[in-house]
């Protein structure tokens, strides 16, 4: 039995280390591996430690910084030049004043991740619960790692809620705070929000976030707040009927 049991997980670990070893192959080109080599040698990062999630457009690794730097662990997402969704990253850029839309494909995912950093910082500010962003350098971009030594934590699909009410209330009233302070996220669901070990919800994923005045201000905060609303009903409910 323990024989099988050890084979069955050599095998696995075998078809992990193909799959990571795809994963690499596929997001880290000759251009991605310089840039890590340009982090490395300012002192941000000091090894890739494995990848967390291989999503079509980027890869997340856990990286770990150099000794002495205030973070024990960091997130590094990198993104995929060639499998980027152009059209979609047009759509966000557009009518945003603090980016341009580039016809370069490559210049155009350096202009998204810009935005992504620059909407982490934003956030922060306005106090909304996002991961600390460190830097970003063409296609990546580095910022706090969310989880413990084990792993990254879990979205709240996959992990659900820590107490449906306060939670609930918890992100309406982040996505009220960016409305009030002039920012969307435009992409804010259950996908989106990490459940840290610590009991707090992150809000994660901001490339897409526009400024107010974008035509499309409105509907995207009201396709938030609905996604909010949708995720919760369920969860409300049956914390109701617990109750009776
Ligand atoms: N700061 C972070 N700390 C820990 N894990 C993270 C962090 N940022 C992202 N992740 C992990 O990477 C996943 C994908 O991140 P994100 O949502 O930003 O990318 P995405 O472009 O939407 O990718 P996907 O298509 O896979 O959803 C998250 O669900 C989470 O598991
Ligand atoms: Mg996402």
């Amino acid at each position: 039995m323990a024989i099988i049991s050890k084979r069955k997980g050599a095998l696995r670990e075998d078809r992990m280390l193909k799959e990571q070893v795809k994963i690499e192959a596929n997001v880290l080109d000759k251009f991605a591996m310089q840039t890590i080599a340009e982090l490395m040698s300012q002192g941000i990062i000091q090894s890739l430690d494995f990848p967390i999630r291989q999503g079509k457009e980027s890869v997340v690794f856990r990286a770990t910084p150099p000794e002495g730097y205030p973070a024990e662990h960091l997130a590094v997402k990198i993104y995929n030049v060639e499998n980027s969704d152009f059209k979609h990253m047009i759509e966000y850029i557009a009518n945003d004043p603090r980016f341009r839309i580039r016809k370069n494909r490559r210049k155009l995912v350096h202009e998204w991740v810009k935005k992504e950093y620059r909407n982490l910082l934003l956030c922060e500010r306005m106090g909304v619960l996002v991961p600390h962003p460190h830097t970003f350098r063409n296609n990546i971009l580095v910022m706090d790692f969310i989880g413990e030594e084990g792993g990254a934590a879990p979205t709240l699909k996959a992990h659900g809620p820590f107490d449906p009410e306060k939670d609930y209330k918890f992100l309406l009233r982040e996505a009220e705070k960016m409305y009030e302070n002039g920012f969307v996220h435009a992409d804010l669901s259950e996908y989106n929000v990490l459940c840290a070990p610590n009991g707090k919800l992150y809000i994660i994923d901001l490339a897409q976030g526009v400024v107010k005045g974008h035509p499309m201000f409105e509907p995207w905060h009201e396709r938030d707040v609905q996604n909010i609303n949708r995720y919760f009903k369920g969860f409300m409910s049956s914390a109701k009927r617990d109750r009776v």
